[in-house]
């Protein structure tokens, strides 16, 4: 198999949302983009809306047989991937037809049932891990591999510590600390590959206008998209092993 001379870039959940966004820009930076989505159906009309050098990409995060059926295929089909963008993550599973009653208390670490707990850390940080180990293999293959997950400031310890912090009240029992064991896991990846050409490091998009938030975040998609973008493009003098949104570096 010939590698292709485009860069190839996958980012989870694509079909929607910040993701969707990423994967347009990107695009427009020439690279081949994989548009990852759990529903292929969801994911070929994105990939549609991007254009030719987008290609839809069936990925559930959370499906081990997913998760290696995309790698198989990225490598038969594309023959590298220079660009691992985990975008894919929830907010909660709570369904939307609950009372806010029962909304506060799964919000609660007291009175949060732990398979609600679980299933949040299974999307937003046991999904980065297996779809990061799944994807190594390649990204180690290409030139200058870089891996960004979207995190959040909203995980910062050091924020959430200061009893200031305006937005202390949302530090609950399952997001904010899933977004926390993402950095950590960010961390993680970074320093097991500090001694090769892979950079790993977190974006904070701010609080953005989608699904996730009911629409009520502020800021539109496109400025979402422009950290986890610029971190996607950096050059060998970039770093790795940081959390920063587009104002600079977010304390961990
Ligand atoms: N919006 C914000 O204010 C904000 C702030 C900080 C961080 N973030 C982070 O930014 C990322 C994108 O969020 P967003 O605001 O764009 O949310 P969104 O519009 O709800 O999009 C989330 C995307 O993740 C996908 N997804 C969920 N579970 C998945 C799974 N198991 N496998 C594959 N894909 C899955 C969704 O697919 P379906 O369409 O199939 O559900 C969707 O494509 C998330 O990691 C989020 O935590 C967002």
């Amino acid at each position: 198999m010939i590698m292709q001379e485009r860069q190839v870039a996958l980012v989870t959940g694509a079909n929607k949302g910040i993701g969707l966004q990423i994967a347009r820009d990107l695009a427009k930076h020439g690279l081949t983009v994989l548009v990852g989505s759990r529903d292929l159906g969801k994911g070929e009309v994105a990939a549609k809306g991007i254009g030719e050098d987008a290609h839809a990409i069936q990925l559930d995060v959370t499906d081990q047989a997913s998760i290696a059926a995309a790698a198989d295929r990225i490598r038969t089909e594309f023959g590298r991937l220079d660009v691992l963008v985990n975008n894919a993550g929830i907010a909660s599973t709570a369904e939307p037809g609950i009372s806010f009653e029962e909304r506060l208390k799964f919000n609660r670490p007291s009175a949060a049932p732990l398979d609600y707990v679980r299933a949040v850390y299974e999307t937003n940080v046991f999904g980065v891990m297996a779809v990061t180990q799944a994807m190594l293999p390649l990204l180690h293959e290409a030139p200058a591999g870089r891996i960004v997950n979207l995190g959040s400031s909203s995980g910062s310890l050091t924020l959430n510590s200061d009893p200031t912090y305006e937005h202390r009240h949302v530090f609950g029992s399952a997001y904010s600390p899933s977004k926390t064991a993402l950095h950590s896991v960010t961390l993680a990846f970074a320093i097991e590959l500090e001694a090769t050409t892979i950079k790993v490091n977190a974006a904070c998009p701010g609080f953005t206008a989608t699904d996730l938030n009911g629409f009520r975040g502020t800021r539109t998609v496109e400025q979402g998209a422009r950290e986890a973008v610029r971190l996607a493009l950096i050059g060998p003098d970039g770093p790795t092993g940081t959390l920063s949104d587009e104002a600079g570096p977010i304390a961990w």
